[in-house]
C-alpha cells in the first residue's frame, strides 16, 4: 500500500501559484487537478471519451441519490473501458452534488489535456477516472495535494500552531473513521468535521475535515486517514499554510484558518488547554471563494 502510494504523490515542492491576494471567483479557482501524463491520452470523440462521459453522468446521478455521497464503478470494455469514482463532501446537498458532477464532466477533458488517468478537484467533490482499475485497491492514488497561498499571521508561534492542527486532524480523522452512517451496509458516509478554538487571538478557529470513500471498511477508513496525516507533516512546505487539502481517491483531508467552509455544527471541537469542549450551534454557510486562496499542484 505504502510504495503505491508515495509513487502516485505529486511533490509538494512542485505546488505551482495560480492565485492572488484577491479572492478570485469560484468558478476560475476550480478545479484543481492531478493527471498522470503517464496514463496515456484519448481523442475527443474516442470511444473512451464516450465512456467517459457516460460514465460520469452515471456517477453524477448515483452520489448523489446515495446517503453517501458516493459511488464508483466502470464504464466500456477491453482497452476502452473507465473506472470512476464520485465522492461529494459529507454535508453537500445532493442537488450541489449533482451539479459538482456536472462541472467535472464539463471540465475533465479539456483540464487534463485528455489523459486517461484524471482527478479533479473541487470544494463540492473529488472526482477520478482512468482507464486501470484503481477501484479495486483500498489505496489512495490519485492524489491532488493543495496549500494554501497565506501563511499563518506573523506573531503565531508556528510550532505551537503545527501541533494544534496536527491534533486536530487526528481527532477528525478517527471521527469520520468510527461515526460511519449507517455502520453498515456500504456504502457508507465517513465525514468529519471540527474546530480548535484558543491557539492565539490572531488564528481564532482552526477548521478541519476528513472524509473517505464509501466503499471503504472503518479499517481501511481509518488507515487511509493516518497515511494522509502522516504524509500531511512529511511535507515541508505544509505547515505553515493557513490551510492544505490533501485528497486522493480513498479518503481526504483538510485544515484551514479563517472562515468555517463546512456547513453545520464541528462534529470535533477541541480546545488549546487539551479539554473537549462541546459543540455549538452553528448556522455559517459554506463560503464559495475558499478555493481562490489555494496553489494549484501541476499536472506533470
Ligand atoms: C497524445 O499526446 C501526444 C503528446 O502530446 C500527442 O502527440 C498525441 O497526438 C496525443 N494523442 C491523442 C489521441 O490525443
Ligand atoms: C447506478 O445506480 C443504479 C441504480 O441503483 C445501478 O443499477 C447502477 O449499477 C449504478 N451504476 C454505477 C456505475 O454505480
Ligand atoms: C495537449 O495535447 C495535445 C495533443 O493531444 C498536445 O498537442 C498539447 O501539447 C497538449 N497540451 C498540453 C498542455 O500538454
Ligand atoms: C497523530 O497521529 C499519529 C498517527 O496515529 C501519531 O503518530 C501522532 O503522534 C498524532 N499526533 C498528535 C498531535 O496527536
Amino acid at each position: 500500500m505504502h510504495g503505491r502510494r508515495d509513487a502516485c504523490v505529486p511533490s509538494l515542492a512542485h505546488v505551482l501559484l495560480v492565485a492572488a491576494a484577491l479572492m478570485i471567483p469560484f468558478a476560475a479557482a476550480q478545479p484543481w487537478q492531478a493527471c498522470d501524463s503517464q496514463s496515456g491520452n484519448y481523442s475527443a470523440g474516442s470511444t473512451y471519451a464516450d465512456n467517459l462521459l457516460r460514465l460520469v453522468s452515471i456517477l453524477r446521478a448515483n452520489a448523489s441519490n446515495s446517503p453517501a455521497l458516493f459511488a464508483s464503478g466502470s464504464a466500456g470494455a477491453g482497452a476502452d473501458a473507465v473506472y470512476g469514482l464520485v465522492l461529494c463532501r459529507g454535508d453537500v446537498s445532493a442537488s450541489d452534488c449533482f451539479d459538482c458532477g456536472t462541472r467535472a464532466a464539463e471540465d475533465v477533458q479539456r483540464v487534463c489535456n485528455r489523459t486517461r488517468d484524471a482527478a479533479l478537484v473541487y470544494n463540492q467533490c473529488y472526482v477520478r477516472f482512468a482507464a486501470a482499475d484503481f477501484l479495486a485497491s483500498p489505496d489512495n492514488t490519485g492524489m491532488v495535494p493543495l496549500i494554501s497561498g497565506t501563511s499563518i499571521p506573523s506573531g503565531v508561534d508556528a510550532v505551537a500552531y503545527v501541533g494544534a492542527v496536527a491534533r486536530l486532524l487526528n481527532a477528525t480523522a478517527r471521527y469520520a473513521a468510527e461515526n460511519s452512517v449507517p455502520s453498515s451496509p456500504l456504502p457508507r458516509l465517513y465525514f468529519a468535521t471540527g474546530q480548535l478554538v484558543g491557539l492565539d487571538p490572531r488564528v481564532p478557529n482552526i477548521w478541519s475535515m476528513a472524509q473517505c470513500a464509501g466503499d471503504l471498511s472503518p479499517a481501511q477508513c481509518l488507515r487511509c486517514l493516518d497515511d494522509l496525516v502522516m504524509l500531511w507533516w512529511k511535507s515541508g512546505s505544509l505547515p505553515n499554510g493557513e490551510g492544505a487539502r490533501l485528497a486522493g481517491s480513498r479518503c481526504n483531508l483538510r485544515s484551514e484558518l479563517g472562515d468555517k467552509f463546512y456547513t453545520g455544527t464541528p462534529m470535533v471541537k477541541l480546545q488549546m488547554n487539551g479539554d473537549a469542549a462541546v459543540p455549538s450551534p452553528s448556522t455559517d454557510v459554506v463560503p464559495a471563494t475558499v478555493g481562490g486562496q489555494y496553489y494549484s499542484s501541476t499536472p506533470d
